[in-house]
């Protein structure tokens, strides 16, 4: 039986705060306070919607999040500035080792899979921009039933798209709510702890694997 994975990409891929480069020539070192703010504005807004059942598309998320943000933290953009970073962050690099690690898997005979939040359309000018978009069977976007990680319907919409069973499918994921989300649809589940802290949502369920590093990927899946 083949295995499927299905990779989360900002986060885990896709280094959000490669854009704090592009924010520290205008803001120095408030760059980083502000790239964290606006991930964690853009993931709240993408739950907050969940909640009330009132999608609108994860670019929406992250314009909107960035705005609020920068009025938050009394930073002022020029409108081509908010424009330039809203297209920067169509084009943030990738972690080191995604490349490397996704063509080992691809050897192995894995079945390979990009399972995002973004909207196909960026997704894949991003992994496309990081070199990473041949190394997937195909991408699969909530965006495609109009809804956010971690709600089941996007788990079960990814298991239905890949046509896999929920115990052959892993989960490789940098965000805890991810990885939480995609056990509760039975899926298997790699948490990606980059930071190596160990710090995971105490909800009483372990993820099937922890890894460090995507080079630790294939062994953990033995
Ligand atoms: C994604 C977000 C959750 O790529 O990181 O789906």
């Amino acid at each position: 039986m083949r295995q499927t994975l299905a990779f989360d990409v900002y986060g885990t891929l896709i280094d959000t705060q490669g854009i704090a480069a592009t924010l520290e020539g205008w803001m120095g070192d408030r760059a980083p306070v502000l790239a964290r703010a606006w991930r964690e504005k853009q993931l709240e807004y993408t739950f907050r919607r969940g909640l009330m059942g009132a999608y609108a598309d994860f670019d929406t998320c992250t314009e909107q999040a960035l705005r609020y943000c920068c009025e938050a933290l009394g930073v002022a953009l020029e409108a081509e500035q908010e424009a330039e970073l809203l297209r920067r962050y169509r084009e943030l690099p990738a972690f080191a080792d995604a490349g490397p690690s996704l063509d080992e898997l691809h050897a192995e005979g894995l079945r390979l899979f990009a399972f995002s939040n973004g909207t196909a359309e960026t997704v894949s000018g991003l992994l496309r921009n990081a070199g990473l978009e041949d190394r997937f069977e195909d991408l699969v976007s909530v965006d495609e039933i109009g809804c956010f990680k971690p709600d089941p319907r996007v788990y079960r919409h990814f298991l239905q798209r890949a046509n896999a069973l929920p115990r052959q499918a892993w989960l490789v994921s940098g965000n805890p709510f991810d990885v939480i989300g995609a056990q509760a649809a039975g899926m298997r589940t790699v948490w990606l702890d980059r930071a190596r802290q160990g710090l995971f949502d105490p909800w009483g369920k372990e993820p099937t694997a922890t890894i460090g590093g995507l080079d630790e990927l294939s062994g953990a899946l033995r």
